[in-house]
């Protein structure tokens, strides 16, 4: 067998230490299970400890010479903590591990279940106080269904999301409405999520007296006080959702969630029904309310130069998995993975004259009823070191250096420093 100038196998050989153990004929070979970073499997879930795959990986890099050497061009490189692994830090507000949801998929005249569509596929991650973390990625990725799972709009298959120490899963009725008060949503297209036949003022009356914050003269107080916050005007109370524009609209969505005085938002695409110049004023709105009340943001788009205007730390999601993790100046202007980089390559540049090498992802999103075998970004990568062991391996969220975590087997670990 052919080996690397530092006398190791190359990338996808077979040798002792190359990182590939799953041992089979191809991709899923059968009579192995393969190799699984981040505590997930390619397959359906086998209830498996995260920590009992991580154990394979740390076994094999304890294999002889391995751990003095960096990895060899090509080679693959799991090293790096991972999320999971890690003490959140002491001001986390939230702390999510190996959230899954999985939605069942019937079929056939016995309404039987034939299969689950992955939406949310083992992530991890934890939101400090007063930051913003962003999340991108293709439509369908499991944005949305993350952030829907973290304030308990849908149950989740699995995992745990600690909000201020308590299991949000775990969490009864009263502590759930507890949350409600800490957590809130805003969503993409205000005028679906308002009651058409509701005045403004009904609106956040109904939500001023459901969690008992304040009734009578004292709400309506309250209702003159969130409009002018969000930029809008007392009087404008006794209209219908209709009356306002798009981007007015999106600050009453603002203001109903404001109204109970939560910690967390979740933003879920809140400016991408937007026209450009709206987009940026209800962006500052965002920020200004996040100085004055060290709102912490969960902020969902697409686009991302708005994530980066606003993020402090982006992650990227992939079919239900976060496949990159870093503070949003690190990621912009060092993207480890190679998703990642095809993503920003998309992004027009605002310099004229400045070469701009845009990478076009080849076919279309996979099924997350049917992930991939291993990476499973693998039938698209353009990643030039791609080899069989991407087909294999599931890449740990592993840190590469410098907090910059991202799922990769061909990025060594330092990549991120
Ligand atoms: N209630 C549901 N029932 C079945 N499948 C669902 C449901 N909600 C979401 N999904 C599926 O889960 C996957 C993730 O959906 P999700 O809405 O979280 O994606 P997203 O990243 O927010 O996409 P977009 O950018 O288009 O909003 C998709 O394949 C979607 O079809
Ligand atoms: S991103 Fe590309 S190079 Fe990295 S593990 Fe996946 S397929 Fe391999
Ligand atoms: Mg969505």
């Amino acid at each position: 067998m052919a080996s690397t100038p530092e006398g190791r196998t190359p990338a996808g050989g077979q040798g002792p230490g190359d990182g590939q153990r799953s041992g089979g004929a191809g991709p899923n070979g059968a009579g192995a299970a393969p190799i699984i970073g981040q505590g997930v499997e390619s397959g359906p879930p086998t209830g498996r400890e995260p920590n009992a795959d991580r154990a394979d990986v740390a076994r094999i890099l304890e294999a002889p010479g391995r751990s003095e050497l960096p990895p060899a061009k090509g080679d693959s490189d799991l090293r790096g903590q991972t999320p999971d692994e890690m003490e959140p830090p002491a001001d986390a507000l939230l702390v999510v591990r190996g959230l899954k949801k999985y939605f069942p998929i019937h079929k056939g005249f016995f309404n039987s279940h034939v299969g689950d569509v992955k939406a949310v596929y083992g992530v991890s991650f934890f939101l400090r106080k007063g930051e913003t973390l962003g999340v991108v990625g293709e439509s369908g990725c499991g944005k949305s269904t993350t952030g829907r799972a973290l304030l308990r709009l849908i149950e989740p298959t699995a995992g745990t999301a600690h909000f201020d120490g308590r299991n949000i899963f775990e969490m009864g009725k009263d502590e759930l409405r507890r949350l409600r008060r800490r957590s809130q949503i805003v969503f993409q297209d205000p005028f679906s999520s308002l009651n058409p036949r509701m005045t403004i003022a009904e609106m956040l009356r109904e939500v001023l007296g459901i969690h008992g914050i304040a009734k009578g003269k004292q709400a309506n107080d309250r209702i003159a006080e969130l409009l002018t916050i969000v930029g809008l005007r007392p009087d404008q109370a006794v209209r219908y959702p209709h009356e306002f524009s798009g981007g007015q609209r999106q600050r009453i969505g603002i203001a109903r969630a404001l109204a109970v005085e939560p910690d967390l938002i979740v933003c879920d695409e809140p400016v991408s029904a937007l026209d450009v110049s709206v987009q940026a004023q209800v962006i500052n709105l965002l920020q200004d309310l996040q100085r004055q009340f060290g709102l912490t943001y969960m902020f969902i788009a697409h686009d991302l130069s708005v994530v980066e205007h606003i993020s402090d730390r982006v992650a990227v999601m992939y079919l239900g998995r976060m496949v990159e993790l870093a503070d949003a100046r690190a990621l912009y202007r060092n993207p480890l993975m190679p998703y990642t980089q095809a993503l920003l390559s998309a992004v027009p540049v605002p310099e004229p004259g400045r070469k701009h090498n845009r990478i076009v992802l080849q076919g279309d999103v996979p099924s997350p009823a049917n992930p991939p075998s291993g990476c499973p970004f693998h039938p698209r990568c353009q990643h030039p070191l791609k080899d069989a062991d991407c087909a294999k391996i599931v890449p740990p969220l592993a840190d590469k250096g410098g907090g910059h975590f991202a799922a990769c087997i061909k990025v060594p670990l330092g990549a991120g420093e």
